[in-house]
């Protein structure tokens, strides 16, 4: 087999369906929403990203597609990193097609300086599986160790009235506002600082990632790509009483598929913990899905195993854990 790897076009929708079906594929075996829908890829991956450059990649035989790579590269801080995935088709893996593309992903990093490779690996809960033995097998180490879980919202509904009870009065010096995707003008710029605040306060194991910095033009220009791809950031902020914003949390839901949607970033300020402002906030984004988008059905979210308070948060809220994720590290060289 004479394989070639070479870059696939966002634009040319032909090739882009052809990357979107190995990917699809090469994750149908495992459970819950692995892979976006067509019409989701279809209108994200073509579209610009202030936050990083994105990169396709193809392994073809032939005409054939057989594999396929997400190249990821971050624009406003993290410079040194470079994340990625990689798909292989079911009926081609342990033929080196995923070494190839590595190699691929490598060199392509390696040419924009990045020094730090990322990428993740779903395993069946306290098990192994093919993805963490093919990245440690070329050097990577696991860096976090997270669950990956779903919440059927019939689920969540059945348990609400619990929910708000336990938060009860705790938070009430605090008042929760939500919004669809854009932030309210008086807001932005307390919410800017308190996503500032991500990387130093969520359990990152060891990867190796630096602080960000939201400036409200930051946060707009973020925005308005969601806006123009019909990617809706359904947001709870906690605003305590001198008008800060003092913890947040989203879901994401897209519309081109609303049966599903993820978890984006929960976080409560630490001068501000021990209210139930964590669960109160997730209480507000699952109502605020469930009136927006009757039709979804499930919500993921993810979280290190060491993250005790947010996992009794996503317990309480009736998530199941149905995979291990694993971030997988390496370092490379900088070269001479
Ligand atoms: C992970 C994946 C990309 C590997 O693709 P592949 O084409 O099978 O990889 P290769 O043939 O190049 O395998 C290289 C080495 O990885 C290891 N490996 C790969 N699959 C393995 C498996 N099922 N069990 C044990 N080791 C495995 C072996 O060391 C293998 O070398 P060997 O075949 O000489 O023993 C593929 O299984 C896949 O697409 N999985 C689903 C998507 C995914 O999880 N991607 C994330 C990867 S970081």
């Amino acid at each position: 087999m004479t394989l070639e790897i070479r870059a696939v076009d966002p634009h040319d929708e032909i090739g882009l369906r052809a990357w979107w079906e190995v990917g699809h594929a090469a994750t149908r075996e495992r459970p819950g929403t692995p892979f976006p829908a067509w019409e989701v890829s279809r209108t994200a991956l073509p579209a610009a990203n202030p936050e990083r450059d994105t990169t396709l990649v193809g392994a073809f035989d032939g005409d054939a597609m057989v594999g396929a790579a997400l190249v990821l590269a971050p624009l406003k801080e993290n410079l040194h990193t470079c994340g990625f995935d990689l798909y292989v088709l079911p009926a081609r893996r342990r033929a080196g097609v995923g070494s190839l593309l590595l190699a691929d992903v490598e060199a392509r990093a390696s040419a924009l300086g990045r020094t730090t490779l990322q990428c993740e690996a779903y395993v069946p809960p306290g098990r192994t599986g093919p993805a963490e033995q093919f990245a440690l097998a070329r050097g990577y180490a696991v860096a976090s160790r997270e669950g990956f879980k779903e919440l059927a919202l019939d689920e969540y509904a059945a348990r609400r009235t619990t929910l708000l009870a336990d938060v009860g009065s705790r938070a009430d010096d605090h008042r929760i506002v939500v919004f669809d995707t854009v932030c309210p003008k008086e807001h932005v710029e307390s919410f800017g600082r308190l996503l500032g605040m991500l990387i130093s306060e969520i359990p990152l194991g060891a990867l190796d990632l630096e602080d960000s910095e939201w400036t409200p033009e930051r946060l707009r220009a973020a925005e308005e790509r969601l806006v123009s791809i019909g990617r809706h950031v359904l947001t709870a902020l906690a605003i305590a009483p001198d008008g800060s914003v003092a913890g947040s949390s989203d879901v994401r839901v897209n519309d081109a598929d609303p049966t599903h949607g993820q978890v984006g970033i929960t976080l409560v300020d630490p001068a501000h913990r021990g209210r139930r402002l964590g669960l109160a906030l997730k209480i507000a984004t699952h109502d605020l899905v469930r009136a927006t988008y009757p039709q979804c059905v499930s919500v993921d979210t993810c979280n290190a195993e060491v993250n005790t308070h947010m996992n009794a948060v996503n317990e309480a809220l009736g998530y199941r854990s149905i995979e291990t994720l694993l971030e997988l590290q390496k370092v490379q060289p900088a070269r001479g």
